[in-house]
């Protein structure tokens, strides 16, 4: 039989997965590991069958697919290229041993190789709002992803999950989503069974949509909005339900090659909902148009922040983009979710945006956000 060991290692050094000859091997040869035979009662101590490689879980969704999949007692491999210590938040997520580390290089087509040998499951969250020297959109979001789709089709592994974005298209005036559309080409090209999530914008504690226009009082008393934020409608999806998505579509053979469109259940004027998310920290809101171009002018001065630029051109683009409707495609309903609203779900972000003397402030006091339906 198949045998699975840690190596043990000196402190400081990462920890290396050693599994025998018999269950590595060619696609013809995979057999299934006795570690991911499915048993156990559901719980993070049990197993779930699944052993995940998940590229990109060091960012805002990949915390919350890395929680959803070590509490059904999943074994997860989290390649990533940061301090080791920039990863401890990741080990009570899963139960001993089954969180598993190892650096990579999305340039390294071998690194990419070792990182899903033992696994079953590939998912790719890597994503990046702005472009950097080294890796330019079309790395991230076409580059990296095609590789990985081969890489995960030479391995013989029947299950990939790429999650892509709700505008995605080629005729996009964001040069993200423009890439990100040419991305979902090409990992369909390589791998025609892949489940590809297209989640429109996520908020959640750590998002960078709520928080980056609570934010904004930073700037001024007024938040410039393009046309007022009144020709724009958003369909925000709760980052916790996305994860939730992602870990169904795992467990559904129905969902192989399937395209699933991700919203929330409620749209709403980018001004209506920057006006809500005001309501909530219970701080004033007072909206001015700002011109697209002068937009674009202040976003380019920050996008030079040669660290995380807090707005890029691209993202003031994004941001003002109408979130597409797509009736012919499946969506969280279909994978047995109902989707959160952003009132359900807004307090668990904003509570730290209010003034002391409101953090306590009842949420039933706050009008909710006005919706449309176009
Ligand atoms: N956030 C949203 O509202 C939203 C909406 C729709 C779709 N999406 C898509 O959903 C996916 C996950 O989103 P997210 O918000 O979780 O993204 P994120 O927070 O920006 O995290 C992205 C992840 O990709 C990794 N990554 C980026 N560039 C890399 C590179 N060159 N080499 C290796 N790793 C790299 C990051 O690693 P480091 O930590 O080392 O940088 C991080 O782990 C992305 O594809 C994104 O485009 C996001």
């Amino acid at each position: 039989m198949a045998t699975l060991a840690l190596v043990s290692r000196p402190a400081g050094v990462l920890p290396k997965l050693s599994i025998s000859a018999s269950c590595v091997g060619s696609t013809q040869q995979r057999k299934l590991h006795h570690a991911v035979i499915p048993k156990g009662k559901g719980g993070r101590s049990s197993s779930s069958g699944i052993a995940a490689t998940v590229f990109g879980a060091t960012g805002f969704l990949g915390r919350y697919v890395v929680s959803r999949l070590g509490r059904i007692g999943s074994q997860i491999i989290i390649p990533h290229r940061c301090d080791q210590y920039d990863t401890m938040y990741f080990k009570p997520m899963g139960d001993l041993g089954q969180i598993i580390f190892m650096e990579w290089d999305a340039r390294n087509k071998d690194s990419i190789k070792r990182a899903l040998e033992h696994s079953n499951v590939v998912i790719n969250l890597v994503g990046k709002e702005w472009e950097t020297k080294n890796y330019r959109f079309e790395d991230i979001f076409v580059g990296i992803p095609q590789q990985i789709a081969k890489a995960t089709r030479e391995a013989g592994i029947t299950k990939l999950i790429h999650v892509s974005h709700l505008n995605a298209d080629i005729r996009s005036s964001s040069k993200y989503l423009r890439n990100k559309a040419v991305g979902e080409t090409a990992v369909r090209d390589e791998f025609p069974d892949a489940i590809i999530m297209k989640p429109s914008e996520m908020f959640g504690r750590e998002d960078r949509f709520f928080n980056y226009y609570a934010n904004m009082r930073w700037f001024g008393k007024a938040i410039p909005l393009i046309g007022l934020g009144k020709k724009t409608v958003k369909q925000p999806v709760h980052v916790a339900d996305v994860a939730k998505a992602i870990v169904s579509a795992i467990r559904d053979p129905d969902a192989n090659g399937k395209t699933y469109a991700l919203v929330g259940p409620n749209r709403y004027l980018l001004h209506d909902l920057v006006e809500y998310i005001y309501a909530v920290a219970h701080r004033p809101f007072v909206a001015y148009p700002l011109p697209r171009p002068i937009f674009h002018l202040a976003a380019r001065i920050f996008a030079l922040n040669p660290f995380e630029p807090w707005t890029t051109p691209d993202k003031v683009e994004r941001f003002h983009l109408t979130d597409m409707k797509y009736p012919g495609l499946p969506g969280l309903e279909d994978l047995g979710i109902t989707p959160s609203t952003v009132e359900q779900r807004a307090i668990e972000i904003l509570r730290r945006h209010r003034r002391f003397r409101f953090l306590e402030a009842d949420l039933d006091a706050t009008k909710p956000a006005k919706t449309v339906n176009y």
